[in-house]
């Protein structure tokens, strides 16, 4: 039986780093003897141009038929004039969470060793070995979706709402994938919260605090956010598991990336209770380097290599992607977002990276 699976390429170098990954599945599925079918649909911005929708409902047959959904990225300039609600972001990337409810996002923020140089972190505070968190954020509640939302007039006044609600259930189901996670790590979870202003936040840290109880192994601390964000500049050592409602994981993900240095290197999952996940690189469509074949592929190949993990169970053909491209790097490989023109260091474009690491497979 073959592992269905829907490809969304979306807008600017989301295509490019597609092409890429499929290459390197195309390897896996050779030398595990694992059979993939592959359906490509449209999304973002490119929808929106065919269909005069972000995520039409082709789109929507196919990723309902999938087991595991790889997406590029969405949004460029072109799109950029329209009304907020049509846009491809709040178009196609939230409605797909939505439908699937893909309540649990998993961003690893990784220092490759060949890539310590990147890190914008001083040396005193990074060290000799780089870093390693997972952010786990919570990515269908919230103030992203809490109702009443929306601009309203007030006696000829405006004004804008959102609403940060969050249920016990909601908080509970998360909380434990980050125990679970950190048991395959270094059994330490991060709550982030805002329990001194925000009602939902002081019931996330209760929630928090009742699943930890069943997991008596694993280190949990609370963190304010902007304690949190502070912390994390400050000595990312101390974290290993960040768990985070919607929009502080939000925001913590893209700090924790650039502390990394290479946000090109980042995968992310968003999966549900059936496994069923959507997968794609922490980075967006780059509208500035789109169709220069100079992207790095790098996160969309780890993207898929966390479908393998999580959609799949198949551990063994994840970790050879991860492999292969630590390996890669290595051997001084780098597209221009990595290249420090040092002299062990071969600059190389989409395509060559994508082939090398193929190659390793
Ligand atoms: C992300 C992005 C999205 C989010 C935007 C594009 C809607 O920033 O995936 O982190 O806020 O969730
Ligand atoms: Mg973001």
């Amino acid at each position: 039986m073959a592992y269905k699976i829907a490809v969304l390429p979306g807008d600017g170098i989301g295509v490019e780093v597609m092409e890429e990954a499929l290459k390197v599945l195309d390897k896996i599925s050779s030398k595990f003897q694992i059979e993939f079918e592959f359906r490509e649909a449209l999304i973002g911005g490119a929808a929106i141009d065919a269909k005069g929708d972000a995520f039409p409902e082709e789109t929507k047959e196919i990723c309902d038929w999938a087991d595991a959904i790889l997406f590029g990225a969405v949004g460029g300039p072109k799109w950029e004039s329209l009304p907020p609600e049509k846009q491809p972001e709040r178009a196609a990337l939230l409605p797909i969470r939505k439908r699937y409810e893909l309540f649990a996002n998993l961003r690893p923020a990784i220092v490759f060793d060949a890539l310590i140089e990147s890190s914008p972190l001083k040396r005193e505070i990074l060290g000799d070995k780089g870093f390693d968190i997972l952010v786990v954020r919570e990515l269908t509640g919230g103030i992203y979706f809490g109702k009443p939302k929306g601009i309203f007039d007030e006696n000829g006044k405006k004004k804008g709402i959102d609403t940060l609600i969050y249920y016990d259930w909601e908080i509970e189901r998360i909380a434990r994938i980050a125990f679970e996670a950190s048991l395959k790590r270094k059994k330490k979870v991060a709550s982030i919260d805002k329990a001194n202003v925000l009602n939902a936040m002081v019931l996330w840290r209760e929630i928090v605090n009742k699943v930890a109880k069943k997991y008596p192994e694993v280190e949990l601390s609370h963190y304010l956010v902007d304690n949190a964000a502070m912390q994390l500049i400050r000595d990312p050592h101390q974290f290993d598991v960040i768990l985070a409602g919607n929009m502080f994981g939000d925001i913590l993900s893209d700090e924790a990336a650039m502390l990394t240095g290479s946000i090109g290197m980042l995968p992310s999952a968003s999966i549900n209770e059936s496994k069923k996940g959507l997968y794609e690189p922490v980075h967006g469509s780059a509208p500035d380097i789109a169709g220069k074949g100079i992207a790095n592929p790098c996160a969309m190949i780890l993207s898929a290599a966390m479908m393998l993990r999580y959609s799949f169970d198949m551990e063994e053909a994840a970790k050879a992607i991860e492999k292969a491209v630590e390996e890669t790097l290595n051997e001084g490989f780098r597209t221009a977002d990595l290249y420090k023109k040092k002299e062990q260091e071969i600059l190389v474009g989409t395509k060559e990276m994508g082939t090398r690491i193929a190659e390793k497979i």
